[in-house]
């Protein structure tokens, strides 16, 4: 038996298949090959079209299918993971509206804001436990305010992975963490937050039919089974935003449990039992994959946008395009911590939720042409996304997230020795890396919705622990000096 998981990121689109017996991974494929496109039609905008996601999804699927020895017929069941924060809007014959307003989209800040003073900070709190910020909700207000022609056409408003669950199922639906990750979702009533729907205008009949996060969701349409290659009525039976994905991914959905990524953007996200915020939404507050009515399963979620993207634009941008990321890792480590001065601040993607959502772009600091050159560069990127998520760590603590142990994938920024050494280093963490990632992760869990495992140690068997990283006390010292200056520099900019 076969359970197939979809990783909807924002640079490609990942399809991994895993076989329910072993708990092992037997085949996967990502698409495109090149990293996907984020359109900025304005310099805090960031969007993306969903029928570029679905035409990925198709390519990813049609790939992970050609690995000899898998049956289609085999599959039992569908997960999805989804970029978080985005808005896709469709009108009633479930037709895109216009391109997602994705999750490092700048544009809703000032609506957020205003709905923060206007509502009342503590009402807020209480019930969304987060400010409306620059997520989904305020982004839909936006739209409103600036495109109200096209708002009359909203039938439907969903969150990305929502909007591939349409395609697959032909079915609107949404999840209640989604909706949380959105400001959509009333924490003391479980249920879809009246509070913010009214404050912001929108009608009720735009929020989709509610189902669970791990559980029945639909089934596979005719249509989409033969564009996928697969067969029609297979259930969809779990879908979450990334970090909550990641999360489990890594088993990690019990209070104290702690797990991060560092793809595209970098993130930190510890479960909790208790109702627990910033007042000041640097970091956030979301439900987890698991919360329900009886039981707080909360998330709270740091989220650095220039993490990945940090790297990425280097590697397409310095020595030519022709650095592959080991060279870089190799580059940077050649420095000494500190990168002899020279101080990067990676925030160049979009608003960023620790700085109270400023968004003032990549700030390079001391740079001396007679004495740095591409890898005191390099050096200072990793240690600025670092030393980014020290500062939010520090938050976190403030709201009882107090890491010793953090687990990840062995991928992305995770397989730089620099990034990795420098994280555990400077917050005293242990680091565990494993054979895992999203995809994978949606698979076992659309394994759990369907309940083809019985427990979640049957779902995880397949998780094996590649590395561990443990602090370096030689390192910490310089690092934390380093942090001090960079951290003097972000309050000076910022
Ligand atoms: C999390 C966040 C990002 C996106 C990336 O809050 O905004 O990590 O989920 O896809």
């Amino acid at each position: 038996m076969l359970l197939l998981g979809y990783d909807l990121g924002s640079s490609s689109v990942k399809a991994s298949i895993i076989d329910a017996t072993s708990g092992k991974c037997v085949a996967s494929a990502f698409h495109p090959k090149e990293e996907m496109i984020i359109s900025a039609p304005k310099s805090d905008w960031a969007e993306q079209d969903p029928d570029m996601w679905w035409e990925s999804i198709k390519a990813a699927t049609s790939e992970a299918l050609q690995t000899p020895g898998i049956d289609p017929k085999a599959i039992k069941a569908i997960g999805i993971s989804y970029q978080m924060h985005g808005l896709v809007l469709t009108d009633k014959n479930h037709s895109v509206l216009r391109p997602s307003i994705i999750w490092c989209d700048s544009r809703a800040v000032a609506t957020g804001e205003k709905a923060f003073a206007e509502i009342g900070e503590e009402k807020c709190l209480k019930t969304l436990l987060n400010s409306p910020g620059n997520f989904t909700a305020s982004k839909l207000k936006w739209v409103k305010d600036n495109e109200p022609e096209l708002y009359s056409r909203i039938d439907k408003i969903m969150l990305p992975g929502d909007y591939i669950a349409l395609r697959m199922t032909g079915a609107t639906s949404t999840t209640p963490s989604g909706l949380s990750e959105g400001i959509l979702w009333d924490f003391p009533n479980h249920e879809v937050s009246s509070l913010i729907m009214e404050h912001y205008g929108f009608e009720s009949s735009f929020i989709p039919d509610l189902v669970p996060n791990i559980g029945h969701q639909g089934e596979l349409s005719s249509q989409a089974a033969n564009q996928l290659g697969l067969e029609a009525g297979i259930p969809l039976t779990y879908r979450a935003g990334d970090q909550p994905n990641n999360a489990l991914s890594l088993n990690v959905l019990n209070p104290g449990e702690i797990a991060a990524t560092a793809g595209t953007s970098g993130v930190v996200f510890g479960v909790s039992d208790q109702i627990k915020y910033d007042p000041q939404s640097r970091v956030n507050t979301f439900a987890h994959v698991n919360h329900t009515r009886e039981q707080n399963r909360l998330g709270v979620l740091l989220c650095i946008n220039g993490t990945g993207s940090m790297n990425s634009w280097l590697k397409r941008n310095i020595g030519g395009n022709s650095l592959s990321y080991d060279d870089m890792n190799a580059l940077s480590a050649s420095v000494k911590p500190g990168a002899e001065g020279l101080k990067i601040v990676p925030f160049g993607n979009g608003a960023e939720r620790i700085t109270g959502n400023k968004d003032m772009g990549c700030v390079v600091e001391g740079l001396n042409f007679n004495r740095h050159n591409q890898s005191h560069f390099i050096r200072a990127a990793h240690e600025g996304i670092v030393y980014a998520f020290k500062m939010g760590m520090d938050i976190m603590l403030q709201t009882g997230i107090e890491p010793s142990v953090i687990r990840a994938g062995d991928s992305n920024m995770f397989l730089s020795p620099v990034f990795r050494d420098c994280l555990a280093s400077i917050t005293g963490t242990t680091i565990e890396l494993y054979n895992t990632d999203g995809s994978q992760g949606a698979a076992r869990a659309a394994g759990l919705g369907a309940k083809v495992f019985a427990s979640e140690t049957e779902a995880f068997k397949g998780l094996e622990r590649m590395k561990t990283i443990e602090p370096d006390e030689t390192l910490k010292q310089p690092l934390l000096d380093a942090y001090e200056s960079w951290k003097a520099l972000v309050d000076r900019v910022f």
